[in-house]
């Protein structure tokens, strides 16, 4: 039983131009203590399915379908006071731009202790405690004087750092880190993404690791899920991604990836675009984009489906078994960024 079950999770924004689907049946699951890293270009609905699993999605955006099973309930059907209490307590999350989700006006300290009071039973003292310990372990050099500073007061990593303490104060069995980097310089990134990797293995936690850069994906994640147009097209562990490519749009994006090391990560340039989700071909989404595609690719509902135990695709091609895996790169092209 996976720790987290997500299946045909299905978001929509309305829009003056009618319903955008952001998310449209994604399916995939988390295992208990992994790093599953979610990977795609930007506007392929990660973030919204980050939002989805817990709940915090607003008007106009809306839910419509799927389900996403925790513990033996369905989070989706939660009542509001039920998700609320898994919240920051099983599940956390983290956000690419730490500035603008910690509170302004509320010291450091008070903002790692709250998700204690509200949680737990134990009085402030011991959460202050617990928070100034957590402060300390996530790398808040003289964490003790800073207690009382606002978040202004701190560098970009550092308040990385007290988002990060503030998820995982209360031990959460699930972090959902969203671009937890990106907004850092490279020194830091390197070091947010060690400090995540050895509170994973310290505190057990599962991580949802979103994220563009496959390079990260590389250093940190066990299993990767490939999202395209609010879909998932490939999902498998980290080594298969690369060295048994099973979808073309994961192979594209890995060949865009100029060089797979850290002084050479570059945002994911695939040619051409995703698609506009108000006109989305009924078949494939990738298929308009994509260099082995048929007539019936564009026509054809495609289903990710496990090729192998651990390896599922969503390309009927692939299923069929007509294109070698890895899947060859047809048209090699310039990154930019
Ligand atoms: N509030 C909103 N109103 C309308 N559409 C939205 C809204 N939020 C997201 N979307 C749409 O949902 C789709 C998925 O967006 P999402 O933010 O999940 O992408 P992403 O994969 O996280 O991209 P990025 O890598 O840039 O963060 C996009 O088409 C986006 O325009
Ligand atoms: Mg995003």
């Amino acid at each position: 039983m996976a720790l987290l079950n997500i299946s045909g999770l299905t978001t929509v924004f309305e829009t003056a131009t009618g319903p955008v689907g952001a998310v449209d049946g994604a399916s995939f699951t988390l295992e208990a203590g992994e790093v599953l890293g979610l990977v795609g270009e930007s506007g392929s609905g990660k973030s919204v399915s980050a939002f989805s699993i817990l709940r915090l999605i607003n008007p106009p955006g809306k839910i419509i379908g799927g389900r996403v099973e925790f513990g033996g309930r369905d989070l989706l059907s939660l009542a509001p006071r039920e998700m609320r209490a898994v919240r920051g307590k099983d599940i956390s999350m983290i956000f690419q731009e730490p500035l603008s989700s910690l509170n302004p006006v509320q010291t450091i300290g008070a903002q790692v202790m709250e998700p204690l009071l509200i949680h737990t039973s134990i009085g402030k003292r011991k959460a202050r405690d617990r928070a100034l310990a957590m402060l300390y372990r996530v790398g808040i050099p003289d964490a003790e004087s800073r207690f009382d500073v606002y978040p202004h007061q701190l560098s970009g990593g550092l308040r990385q750092r007290v988002m990060i303490a503030l998820a995982l104060v209360c031990e959460p069995k699930i972090l959902i880190a969203d671009e937890p980097t990106t907004a850092l310089d490279v020194t830091i990134q390197a070091q947010i993404l060690a400090l995540l990797k050895d509170l994973q293995s310290e505190l057990g936690m599962a991580i949802l690791l979103i994220t563009h850069d496959l390079g990260v994906i590389a250093e940190v994640a066990d299993r990767v899920a490939v999202m395209y147009a609010g879909q998932i097209v490939e999902s498998a562990p980290v080594q298969a991604i690369f060295d048994d490519t099973a979808h073309p749009y994961a192979a594209a994006l890995i060949n865009s990836i100029p060089d797979r090391t850290r002084q050479a990560r570059r945002l994911i340039a695939v040619k051409g675009n995703i698609p506009d989700p108000r006109h989305l071909p009924p078949g494939c989404r990738f298929a308009p984009r994509c260099g082995f595609a048929q007539p019936s690719c564009v026509t054809t509902v495609q289903k990710l489906t496990a090729v192998d135990p651990t390896h599922a695709t969503a390309c009927m091609r692939v299923q069929a078994g007509e294109l070698p895996r890895p899947i060859p790169t047809l048209t090699p092209e310039l990154p930019h960024g």
